[in-house]
């Protein structure tokens, strides 16, 4: 045998080694991530729509996985509130609340928090085990989202936006369940929170609905929360990786939601608030003005640990233009904002909380609308809605191809 052969030879070993060596360790990498994510439960709830809800004691709660928070002292309560802050609404605020389908089967123990349990599935339907739970490039991370032709798909937006120093906002969103073309795109409903140069050094919160198929096995809106510190180079959707801190035992981030609005029908909503607590400098959630579902540690931020510069409130849109042509993925309620009540979808009670710690009605902001002939919003105000607006679309149509 030549030492050319021989060499060959082992080249050939080594290839074919490492060949099964990567099937064996993506296996293997896929199995080490659930058992990093699920935790083990106190209780487990069979949701309706397919899901296990593991109810996990707060003594292994997923915080403590993150290397920057292995001796964090969990928050219960926040410890300041923004003054002016509405903690016991009116009766006619409580109505048409939606709740979570796992809710119906059962309840978490004391001292535990409802986590949606990850499967084997949910990360094969992501494109790759890095990319699992991660967002594609966005508007801000895109020069422009309209022109864009990346193979992320084109992002769509018709949202209200305003620029200042904010250290909260809060809005009622309506709930739907639009029409999603393929299990790659999504629609959703959300608010964000947004601080930092665009680029890298990028923060953002978000919480909202959204309807996305590809990363929950369904078309069920779904609870979703969001944050990143650098550009959404890193940062995750709800568990995907750690760094919210849970500490509801009502909310299951990821979850299906119960109850959606009917066209010309039935209106459900939920009421939001999202804010910064002025003495920890940790960012709060609550919905229905009641629930405290959580908070993102101020120590994840870099520009967030001091105040917001720019809020968002709107609806966005995922199009991979599979045929060529526009998506007929819907946004809202699938119809256009002058369509109005039951039909097309709102926002309302816009409200921010000012650099004073204030918290204070909307006022001003500018709508910004992608491709106003596929989705597009109207902002006003009114007596009991406040600052509102209404948004959304059918995707393609005749004006929009
Ligand atoms: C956590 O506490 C231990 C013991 O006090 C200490 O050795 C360790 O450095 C701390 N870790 C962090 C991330 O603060
Ligand atoms: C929402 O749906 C759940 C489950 O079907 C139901 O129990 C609840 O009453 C509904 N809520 C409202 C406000 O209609
Ligand atoms: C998109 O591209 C077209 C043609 O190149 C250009 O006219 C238009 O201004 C661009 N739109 C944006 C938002 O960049």
């Amino acid at each position: 045998m030549s030492i050319m052969s021989f060499v060959l030879i082992i080249l050939t070993i080594a290839a074919k080694v490492t060949e099964s060596e990567f099937s064996d360790s993506h296996d293997a990498k896929i199995t080490r991530l659930l058992k990093k994510l699920n935790k083990p439960a106190l209780k487990s709830i069979k949701s309706p729509d397919g899901d296990i809800i593991d109810c996990v004691h707060m003594k292994n709660h997923p915080i403590y996985d993150h290397p920057l928070f292995k001796n964090h002292t969990i928050q219960m309560r926040p410890s300041s509130y923004p003054e002016g802050m509405n903690n016991e609404p009116s009766d006619q605020k409580k109505e048409n609340l939606v709740t979570q389908l796992w809710t119906t089967n059962g309840k978490c123990p004391k001292n535990s928090i409802p986590i949606r349990r990850t499967t084997r599935e949910d990360i094969l339907r992501a494109k790759s085990i890095e990319s699992f739970g991660k967002k594609t490039s966005n508007r801000f991370t895109q020069p422009s989202p309209v022109n864009s032709t990346s193979n992320d798909g084109i992002h769509e937006y018709a949202i209200l936006e305003v620029h200042g120093k904010f250290h909260g906002a809060s809005s009622i969103i309506n709930v739907w369940k639009p029409y999603v073309r393929t299990e790659d795109e999504f629609s959703l409903a959300q608010i964000w929170l947004v601080a930092g140069p665009p680029g890298d050094e990028l923060n953002a919160i978000e919480f909202g609905w959204q309807v996305y198929e590809g990363k929950y096995h369904d078309n069920n809106p779904r609870y979703f929360i969001f944050w990143t510190a650098d550009g959404y180079r890193t940062g995750c959707y709800n568990f995907d990786c750690h760094g919210f801190v849970l500490v509801s035992r009502e909310i299951a981030l990821g979850g299906a939601i119960a109850n959606v609005s009917t066209l010309g029908g039935q209106q459900y909503q939920i009421p939001v608030s999202i804010w910064k607590d002025e003495q920890t400098g940790d960012w709060w959630l609550k919905l229905y003005y009641t629930i405290f579902v959580g908070y993102w540690p101020s120590s994840l931020f870099t520009h967030l640990r001091d105040s917001a510069s720019i809020i968002e409130w709107g609806g966005e849109i995922l199009d991979f233009k599979d045929d060529g042509r526009h998506t007929t993925t819907r946004m809202g309620g699938g119809y256009f904002a002058q369509e109005g009540l039951t039909k097309a979808a709102y926002f309302k009670n816009l409200e921010i909380v000012d650099e004073h710690n204030i918290w204070r009605r909307n006022e001003g902001g500018h709508t910004i609308m992608t491709q106003e002939s596929c989705y597009n919003i109207q902002s006003a105000y009114h007596d009991t809605w406040g600052n509102f607006f209404y948004y959304g679309g059918p995707g393609r149509n005749q004006n929009c191809m």
